[in-house]
């Protein structure tokens, strides 16, 4: 896993857009898996700009929403592919049959989710990942299998907890749906971002840790062309020997 810190959030996100531009230039239709959440944010609203100016394209890129939460209304704003819409696809000239997302009111969610892995095929060549405070990737918690395909999953108790920052109200999603740690493992190329304080100390756990499911994104150091990007805040604890 290659280690990269910023000093700061700006340069942390800067470096990040850059490089996605850089892989969109090489490879025009990039097809890539993209998370959701408070993390891409900054990274989402540079590169639509990014996009309006003209300096980078999606027009021949893929798009697949990382994971979904179940148990909401159809058009709750806080569901991954809405908010990934707002974030970034409606901001970029990708065709609107290019951007694939989990659906978990499909009446059979079995043949769905291998329908999805269909779609994605053998080896994304960009999988963005955030990281739960517990290790999560996607919603794979602690515990997934490697082998994990994409499938139906229970959400932690601390997940649901911190999922309510996306909600605008008390029905907090238990289930969701997530492309499994076995297709993150098999991307060409996984990006694991994280910024702010309040991640550091998974992020010593995952970089200086043992290598376990009980940490999903610890794993992604067996993974052949990962580069885990961090602000200074996120890397905070990395130099104490016992991450705290
Ligand atoms: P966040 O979520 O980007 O909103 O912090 C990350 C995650 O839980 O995977």
């Amino acid at each position: 896993m290659n280690l990269l810190r910023f000093d700061s959030e700006a340069a942390w996100s800067r470096t990040v857009c850059s490089l996605w531009r850089d892989r969109l230039r090489t490879k025009p239709d990039l097809k890539m898996c993209l998370p959701s959440g408070t993390t891409p944010a900054g990274i989402y609203a540079e590169t639509s700009h990014g996009a309006r100016t003209g300096l980078v394209s999606f027009e021949r890129a893929r798009v697949f929403a990382l994971d979904e939460f179940g148990g909401l209304a159809a058009d709750d704003p806080g569901r991954t592919r809405h908010t990934l819409q707002r974030q970034l696809i409606d901001a970029v000239d990708l065709p609107p049959t290019a951007f694939h997302f989990l659906d978990p009111d499909d009446p059979d969610i079995a043949q769905h989710c291998m329908d999805y892995e269909a779609a994605m095929g053998d080896g994304l060549d960009l999988m963005l990942l955030g990281i739960g405070l517990n290790g999560h990737l996607g919603m794979n918690e602690p515990g997934s299998s490697v082998d994990s395909s994409t499938r139906r999953v229970e959400l932690h108790g601390t997940t649901v907890q911190s999922s309510a920052r996306y909600f605008a109200h008390d029905n907090l999603p238990h289930w969701g749906l997530t492309v499994g740690l076995r297709n993150i493992l098999a991307s060409k190329e996984v990006w694991l971002i994280a910024n702010g304080a309040a991640k550091a100390a998974i992020i010593h756990q995952t970089v200086r840790g043992d290598i376990s499911s009980s940490n999903p994104a610890s794993l992604l150091r067996r993974h052949p062309n990962c580069s885990l990007f961090v602000d200074a805040a996120a890397a905070g604890l990395l130099d104490s020997p016992d991450g705290r």
